[in-house]
């Protein structure tokens, strides 16, 4: 079958790579319970089931609900290219049959879409694929080709008729499905095909056949006759299959005492002229069920059909016992597990733990180009050409020469051009940026260069340098050097076109006179709050509208550094720009299949940027600072330069305390000053400090313990996080909670990036935690799919089910923050991430939505929500729910979500307990996140392909009962009066 609609589903297969070029498929896996397949027919020997299906499918099960996959039966005896020209075996939409002593299979090599067909048989006397029998070539039992034939031969199915005589049902779309007589050895046919069973009615008129002028309307295949009660049952599938959920596909059935009909349908009607009676009807999770066969064995009525799981599109296997009304097979999709109610109750007598105004916040690091070449908005890469290699970035032309006496003593290089000495010959310097540089249409960028040289001339252009008309130069503009002082000049480009990599050209434009350069700039005039060499306006959005409680920055491992001395040094990153010294990015080697060796940090995005940010964003601060230990994953525990000793810790102390006093001195205070020199004499309120990123052993107690002394002694108000290791759990993690609490840190901070199955065996994991010790920081968490490691759906789903139990435990766990939040598509070394951008734009992940859904629905209050007495936590038995509850006190609503993480709907009732008298509930509106498309996320090409969608529901006579669809996330509003 499906030899039409493989084409379509081909189309719509080739529309999700394109939208999902940046996620590679998952490898594909066999699923033992649910597995997939197209076309199943299924037999019996001894006390094994054999199901098989188009393609190498072959699988194998003794209970008929687990499965084993073997490998198929080769269809690929020579002489089948005769007819089908390029066929490369397989079993396409097999028949079996036990006759005479053998099994006997009928398969239809095909060419796509065309009457390019053969109904081939084999025999084999065994199904067990341990045999070393092969299946015997039996030959050719019909074909068809493209001249005009009625139907084309494909989708056998053998039927033994009352009277011993072997008859076949195939073909598809043209004139409908065929009977015709075999010989009795089933040698080949015995007879004249004749149409008994036609469609005509297209009830979806938005899918096309798309070889309707080929074969026609007649969206009709997959017959299968099944003897049962006296009755020969034709089963037809109608409609389009192999588009996954838009697919249209539908059996209908009519009946004969006669094998060679008329079949009826209930209303008397012949399915020859377009009658059948309904079989099956979509479920809550099937939908477009087809091709089906059925089989009385054991005692039992089977029906076998593939149908799409609405949330994935999957094609799977479906095995239904019959249901019989009035002697018409009825099949029921539903699971049995769909009908369980699953009754919640929310308990409001009291309030529970009060949830922090940090709860759940954003975490920075600069990997993945997310400073540099993304929310900093510099566009020029190495600006003072102080990289190890000076002219990275750059492609100098003419007479350029590097000097190292230039007016910023921490980034000492610059650049000297001398006149070409000829009237067409240039000096100059082309900049790459990072990935080209992203300019829009209309759009000003502020060039901005320290120069020296009076009388001398410069020229900034932004060219496309793979133009293919007469000039590559977009926009350009002259400065003239006034002075031999060093001294700031600047100009603004507006943009008469809008590219992502354009490049920044600077010439020397006077003929006889040279000039000296240092610190050349280009940056967008429009930046987040218009400020003068900020960050990028959509970025810095997508981090607004996450309304994040906290802001942990600058890292992550870059905070350790690789060594001691390229830790990041946050006394190196303020002050004025041109004089913070750049420094190393370990991202730019950590992977060496992923390496930007230009990737360095220029610090222009800095401790005073960031706190700036904070305020922006109204989060709080979290800045993490180094405890004089450089990154263990990357050294030794012998490497004694890795680690700073003890008694030598107070100027990595001393950071701490000036860090502090940066932020929140007074502007006469020397650290204070600075802040304030910067343009913020008001403190920036910083009231949490992380020592240490990913520390373990030892080590790390030893050296936290005089950090956090002279802080407590200096700074109480300060709360200190300590961190539990690089792991979830295990030695490190064990080893390291109870220093944590010995030490008496505030918070510890806690990492998982794990998955699926972590985060669905999760839900409970703080529901037991000691309360007496620190609270804990989920400082940088993301499900790392298994063979899928990007952003896809599914993974921020789970993450949207173990965020139940954080926030259930919002008395123990006080802040969140997902990780990595930023990535550029041509420059990350990390996935999955909560925002992609390129150089223009940006796109929020499924992770990003799930984060500002829980965001807006923070509540301000945990309530209780259990179901039979527990927590919704995914336990056994709980049918792979987690919810939980808060109330908004400010909004005067319960907030209730929900997260179904199963591939099955569920039955959800809420009964409220402790609602005062007069006191009641009414609906406030709901809110779904879901795609039926599990491994997909947003892209920058779609930005809004699956994004949450506002609803209202229904509390009947105040009783909460709603069905969760598969793999659904809902967050439900109830207003209380
Ligand atoms: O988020 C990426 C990295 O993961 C961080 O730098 C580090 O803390 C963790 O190992």
């Amino acid at each position: 079958m499906k030899r039409i609609a493989a084409l379509a589903g081909l189309l719509l297969a080739l529309c999700l790579t394109a939208s999902a070029q940046r996620h590679p498929r998952a490898p594909y896996r066999f699923d033992p319970v649910e597995p997939g397949v197209h076309d199943p027919v299924l037999a019996k020997e001894g006390d094994t089931w054999y199901v098989f299906g188009t393609g190498p499918s072959e699988m194998t099960s003794t209970d008929l609900k687990t499965w084993t996959s073997v490998p198929g039966p080769r269809v690929d005896f020579e002489w089948i290219s005769e007819f089908v020209p390029g066929w490369r075996g397989g079993a396409w939409a097999p028949d079996i049959i036990r006759y005479n002593g053998l099994w006997h299979m009928f398969c239809s090599p095909s060419a796509s879409g065309l009457q390019t067909s053969v109904i081939c048989h084999m025999t084999r006397s065994t199904l067990d694929p341990a045999s070393p029998e092969p299946w015997k070539d039996c030959g050719e039992i019909i074909h068809s080709v493209p001249d005009g034939m009625k139907w084309n031969a494909i989708d056998a199915n053998v039927v033994i008729a009352d009277d011993g005589t072997p008859w076949m049902v195939f073909g598809s779309y043209w004139d409908g499905i065929q009977l015709v007589r075999l010989k009795k050895d089933l040698s080949g046919v015995d007879g004249v095909p004749r149409t008994i069973a036609r469609r005509y009615i297209i009830d979806r008129p938005d899918i096309h056949n798309p070889l309707s002028t080929l074969a026609g309307k007649n969206a009709i295949e997959g017959a299968h006759v099944y003897k049962h009660g006296g009755w020969y049952y034709l089963f037809v599938s109608w409609d389009y299959c192999c588009v996954g959920v838009n697919s249209s596909y539908k059996v209908a059935v009519g009946r004969s005492r006669n094998v060679e009909g008329p079949y009826l349908d209930d209303t008397g009607k012949d399915m020859a002229q377009g009658g059948g009676r309904l079989v099956a009807f979509d479920s809550d999770r099937f939908v477009a069920s087809g091709h089906c066969s059925a089989y009385t064995i054991d005692g039992k009525d089977l029906y076998l059909c593939h149908a799409y799981e609405r949330y994935g599109g999957q094609s799977k296997l479906v095995v239904r016992e019959i249901g019989w009304e009035d002697e018409w097979p009825v099949v029921s999709l539903e699971d049995e597990s769909e009908k369980t109610a699953h009754a919640m109750v929310l308990d409001v007598t009291r309030n529970g733990a009060a949830i922090q105004p940090t709860m759940y916040g954003v975490f920075f690091e600069d990997i993945n180009f997310a400073a540099d070449g993304g929310v900093y908005a510099e566009m020029v890469k190495n600006r003072s050409f102080d990289f190890p290699h000076p002219f990275t970035g750059w492609t100098a032309f003419g007479k350029v020469t590097l000097k190292n006496d230039g007016p910023f003593d921490r980034n000492p290089n610059y650049v000297r051009f001398d006149p070409s000495g000829h009237t067409d010959k240039y000096t100059g310097l082309q900049n790459d940026g990072f990935f080209g540089m992203g300019i829009q249409r209309g759009k000003e960028y502020r060039f901005s260069v320290w120069a020296r040289g009076a009388g001398s001339k410069v020229r900034a252009e932004l060219v496309n340098p793979d133009s293919d008309v007469e000039s590559q130069v977009l926009v350009s503009s002259e400065i003239d050097i006034t002075s031999d002082q060093w001294k700031q000049y600047e100009t603004v480009l507006t943009a008469p076109v809008t590219m992502q990599d354009a490049r920044l050209r600077v010439f020397l434009a006077s003929a006889t006179k040279g000039a000296d350069l240092e610190h050349i700039s280009l940056f967008p005039v429009d930046t987040w709050k218009g400020r003068e060499g900020g960050l990028r306006k959509d970025l810095v959005q997508s981090l607004y509208d996450l309304h994040p409680g906290v802001f942990r920055f600058p890292g992550g491992c870059i905070v350790e550094g690789a060594d001691i001395d390229t830790r990041y040094n946050w006394k190196n990153s303020v002050g004025p720009v041109e004089n913070r010294p750049f420094n190393e990015n370990r991202w730019h080697y950590t992977y060496a299949d992923r390496l930007f060796p230009d990737y360095f940090q220029s610090y222009g995005l800095g401790f005073f940027e960031y706190f700036q940010l904070c305020e922006d964003l109204g989060a709080a601060p979290l800045p993490v600072i180094s405890c004089g230990i450089a990154c263990q994953f990357q050294n030794s525990p012998d490497n004694p330069d890795a680690f700073i000793p003890v008694e030598e810790l107070q100027p990595y102390i001393q950071d701490a305390l000036d860090l502090i006093e940066f932020a929140n001195g007074a502007p006469d205070t020397p650290w204070g000053k600075v802040r304030a020199e910067m343009g913020h004499p008001a403190p920036f309120n910083m009231r949490l400090l992380a020592v240490g990123n990913e520390q373990w052993g030892p080590e790390y107690p030893k050296r936290l313990i005089p950090f956090v002394k002279a802080i407590r002694e200096k700074h109480p108000e300060i709360r200190i996080i300590g961190t539990s290791g690089p792991g979830s759990e295990g030695d490190l993690f064990e080893y390291l909670w109870p220093e944590m609490r010995k030490i008496q840190v505030d918070l510890v901070d806690e990492h998982y990036y794990r998955p699926e199955s972590w985060f669905l065996a999760q839900g409970s994991r703080y529901d037991n935690y000691d309360r007496k010790g620190p609270k804990v920081f989920a400082g940088e968490y993301a499900c790392h799919g298994e063979g899928k490691k990007w952003n896809h759906f599914n993974a921020s789903l789970l993450e949207a089910a173990f965020m139940t139990g954080l926030e259930r435990n919002a008395d123990l766990v006080q802040m969140a923050t997902y990780a990595p939040l930023f990535a550029h598509v041509k420059g990350w070394q990390w996935r999955p991430d909560l925002i992609w951008f390129d150089n223009l734009t940006s796109v929020r992940s499924c992770s990003w939505y799930v984060q500002q859904l829980y965001s807006l629905n923070k509540g301000t209050h945990v309530a209780s929500l259990t179901m039979n007495g527990k927590p919704v936590s995914g336990q056994e038995g709980q049918d792979g729910l987690f919810a939980s509850a808060v109330w908004d006190a400010d909004a005067g609503e319960y907030i209730v979500k929900i997260v179904n993480t199963s591939t099955y709907s569920r039955n959800v009732s809420i009964s409220v307990k402790g609602l005062k008298k007069g006191q009641q509930l009414a609906a406030a509106g709901c809110t779904s996140f879901h795609s039926a498309y599990p491994d997909l996320d947003n892209t920058l090409e779609n930005p809004a392909a699956i994004v949450p969608e506002t609803g209202t529901f229904d509390l009947k006579d105040g009783l909460f009962d709603e069905k969760i669809p598969a793999k659904t996330f809902m967050i439900y509003r109830l207003k209380r009066n």
